[in-house]
């Protein structure tokens, strides 16, 4: 392997930096005449819509028309699960949601015309939130269960047990560039789309499905994304089937690109969840029942809510074997906008939920909690509470105790109970957390891919295949394994803008599972290729076949390197002798299953893992902290792209940390988003990266029956950011006593996102429990 594993810079870097690297809403000025499409949204986040009136929009300066239901000749519908999401909507379900758009000359007329368009609503009433969803029976999926053995039975028998409720907030996608879309119908009379989506084929689905015609009239591409993390998953169809609605209606060119402020209102975000658990353990810290119920606010609408809902409910277990489980899950249904996608898919709140109880439980023992976390820890032999066996248990422990040791933990858990012991106004805290995650779609037929690779008589090649590019290197660890599948150097294989007409049907990419589907059926496509081709060099150098090599642009028999024939001679070669220098590859991940009745299966194909090692400091007066140093130990398997994989592991912790700590998504008691943009809504920046960030891959870790040995790396470091809530939970912890992990609360409460703000507030509740704690008498009065 010459690529494979090499440190290939990712394929864009150059044009992400210079500006080269073109999106969707570069395009439109080079269309001829393009229209722009602007939103008339209604401020109700629940309302009857009685009247619309678009005469004076219609007669305004530079507009085109209006459109509104009455354009849609297919369905007015763009519900990628259930067909609960109207384009154009009669009854307003969130605060801002569109229900007509102004097609105009330019983008500033169209804005313009929208404040003439007259909507009468009639206000009907709103759910805003979990609680009132629950107090409603307002629900759209669930409740859904998960279980082992009896879990309220081996309750009882516990000799410890705990209560309580846990919120986690959700976050915005905020990928840099905004969804977009830019349609045309082509000199062959196709609907030709350009889009920033994430799955294409739904893109071409949906956009047929509004249209009213059979999707092979409709290709959708998509170059690149400036960022997706989910949000394009299911979300990007909407501009699509807008901008192919005016393009069909005016025979021009039509673009949709959202400003940030309706980016975020017109989107959903991550999840915010809600949990209330009973845990059982004995007094040393060994978990032995766990039940907990999550509720999710889905929004309005279903879209992935009932995947995101099970992958929380599959990683509610996190590294932890629990005997007795019982994990049930519903989705709320509300007069949000309709929450989606976000790297980790529901994961990261299943986790949250686990870490934040094994706190708990290890301060009500008074107990370290990294000794709460590793006692444990699933084994060599044990399943998960869904019956999927963890072959490679034993890794967990060795990631644990590799980074215990590279990040010097046990030494600096002594300094920093020194250093709090000598501060009281400032404290710090350490803390290191483990991440299983599942890969695989829990969808089990969405595990497949496609490609398509042509070989031109110059030796040239082009490779199709199904994934998209979201910064996230796909496409160079496709050019890596083509590359090295075919024996070229890199600048012979060009990996092709991903478009529905070369690869149908395909997958969204997401699940983490890009490189392992579609590098796999790239790869099958490449073998295809060199087999035939090796037939030809075969019979040319009178050897058999299986020793023909490929390398480095040369084609010869083992060890007769002097004899090469170049790759595009051998090309022209087989051309003369017919046989044909393109060839299609095709993936599925074998032996998936889960069964939704008995909650049981295999829903993955393998777990990625990792730990995490953080460390910060918090100042008891403001409650404003600092992270000082992060450690970081991840499983990439034998990784495919090591630079990408870094990159991968520290934005994937970064955007993690945000979640946790900085980023407040904010409604008013109407339902109206007040956080619209990067003034109101905090962003992790490069300031707020450790000064010390040590990111290592875990070596001699080959994974069987994935490409080239590698595992999937783009969600699974999200969730490392756990181990920055958790040290913020030991540092705040040490603001109540006066020896860290002996004798310190029995609680760190802390409201999520971990703002200082919230710090503030926890370190005041356990100062107020140490000092009503103090005013105890020592000694029992009786
Ligand atoms: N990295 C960048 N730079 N931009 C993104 O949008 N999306 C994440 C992750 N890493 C994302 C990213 C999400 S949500 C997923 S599911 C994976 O990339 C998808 O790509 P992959 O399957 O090829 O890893
Ligand atoms: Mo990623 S949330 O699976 O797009």
């Amino acid at each position: 392997m010459k690529h494979v594993g090499a440190a290939q810079p990712h394929e864009s870097a150059r044009g992400h930096v210079t500006g080269e690297a073109k999106y969707v809403d570069d395009l439109w000025m080079r269309a001829h005449r393009a229209v722009h499409l602007w939103p008339v949204t209604v401020p109700h986040a629940h309302a009857r819509l009685v009247a619309l009136d678009t005469a004076a929009a219609s007669a305004a300066p530079g507009v085109s028309c209006v459109l509104t239901a009455a354009d849609v000749s297919g369905v007015n519908d763009v519900g990628p699960v259930r067909r609960d999401e109207p384009l154009f909507p009669s009854t307003v379900s969130f605060h801002g949601q569109p229900v007509a758009w102004v097609v105009a000359e330019t983008e500033e007329q169209a804005r313009r015309a929208a404040a003439l368009v007259e909507t009468r609503c009639e206000p009907l009433p709103a759910i805003l939130s979990i609680p009132e969803a629950i107090a409603a029976q307002s629900f759209c999926f669930g409740p859904e269960h998960l279980a082992r053995g009896d879990a309220r039975a081996a309750l009882d028998r516990c000799p410890e047990r705990l209560a309580g409720e846990i919120g986690v907030g959700g976050q915005e996608h905020f990928y840099l560039e905004t969804q977009a879309a830019l349609a045309w119908v082509d000199e062959a009379g196709l609907m030709m789309i350009h889009s920033s989506t994430q799955h294409p084929s739904e893109t071409q689905e949906i956009v047929a499905r509004v249209l009213g015609v059979p999707r092979h009239e409709v290709i959708v591409q998509c170059t690149r994304m400036g960022g997706g993390f989910g949000g394009k998953e299911t979300q990007a169809s909407s501009w699509a089937a807008l901008a192919a609605l005016a393009a069909r209606k005016l025979g021009r060119p039509a673009r949709v690109r959202l400003s940030r402020a309706q980016d975020m209102t017109f989107t959903g975000k991550r999840h915010p969840f809600l949990g209330r658990f009973q845990v059982g353990f004995d007094r040393t810290g060994q978990l032995l029942a766990l039940v907990l119920d999550l509720y999710s606010d889905g929004g309005y609408s279903l879209d992935l809510s009932a995947p995101v809902l099970f992958r929380a409910m599959f990683h509610a277990d996190n590294c932890y074997r629990i005997d007795d489980m019982l994990v049930t899950g519903s989705v709320c249904r509300t007069h949000n906008v309709s929450h989606t996608a976000f790297r980790g898919f529901g994961g990261p709140q299943g986790m949250f939920m686990i870490e934040d109880i094994i706190d708990r439980v290890a301060r009500h023992l008074g107990l370290p909690p990294h000794e709460v976390r590793r006692r444990n820890f699933y084994r060599a032999g044990d399943c998960s509470h869904y019956g999927q066996p963890i072959r490679d248990a034993d890794r967990i422990e060795r990631i644990w105790s590799e980074l215990g040791a590279s990040s010097e933990f046990d030494a600096r858990w002594q300094d920093i109970e020194r250093y709090n012991a000598e501060n009281g106004l400032s404290k710090r805290g350490l803390a290191i957390t483990p991440v299983k995650f599942g890969i695989s779609f829990t969808t089990s037929h969405y595990n497949q891919a496609g490609a398509l690779v042509l070989i031109y008589r110059d030796g040239s090649v082009q490779v199709n295949h199904g994934g998209t590019e979201m910064g996230q290197g796909l496409h160079t660890k496709v050019w890596q394994i083509a590359a090295d599948a075919l024996g070229l150097p890199l600048e012979a294989v060009r990996v092709m803008p991903t478009r529905t007409d070369k690869v149908p049907n395909t997958s969204a990419t997401a699940a983490s599972s890009g490189s392992d589907l579609n590098g796999a059926a790239v790869l099958a496509a490449c073998e295809t290729l060199t087999a035939r081709l090796a037939g030809v060099a075969a019979r040319h150098f009178q050897v058999d076949a299986e020793s023909i090599v490929f390398e480095a642009g040369l084609v010869y028999p083992a060890g007769q390197q002097r004899v090469a024939v170049p790759f595009a001679a051998l090309v022209e070669k087989a051309y003369e002798q017919t046989i044909p220098l393109f060839a299609s590859g095709y993936y599925r991940t074998p032996d998936l299953s889960f069964d939704k009745a008995t909650g049981t299966g295999k829903p993955f194909h393998y777990f990625a893992y990792g730990a995490a090692v953080s460390e910060v400091e918090v100042d008891g007066f403001t409650g404003m902290y600092t992270l000082r140093r992060v450690d970081i130990l991840h499983d990439v398997g034998r990784s495919l792209s090591p630079l990408v994989d870094r990159g991968q592991v520290e934005g994937g912790f970064i955007q993690g940390v945000g979640w946790l700590t900085s980023e407040e998504l904010t409604w008013n008691e109407h339902g109206a988003l007040t956080s619209r943009g990067a003034s109101t809504y905090k962003l992790p920046s490069l300031g707020d990266c450790p000064p010390v960030f040590n990111v290592a891959l875990l070596e001699r870790a080959d994974e069987p029956g994935v490409v080239r040995g590698s595992k999937a790396v783009g969600e699974p470091p999200l969730m490392l950011a756990l181990s920055v809530r958790e040290a913020l939970r030991a540092a705040i912890a040490a603001f109540g006593c006066d020896a860290p992990g002996r004798g310190g609360p029995r609680l760190v409460e802390l409201g999520s996102p971990a703002t200082p703000e919230r710090v503030y507030w926890a370190i005041e509740a356990v100062r107020r429990h140490h000092l009503e704690a103090g005013k105890l008498p020592s000694t029992p009065l009786t």
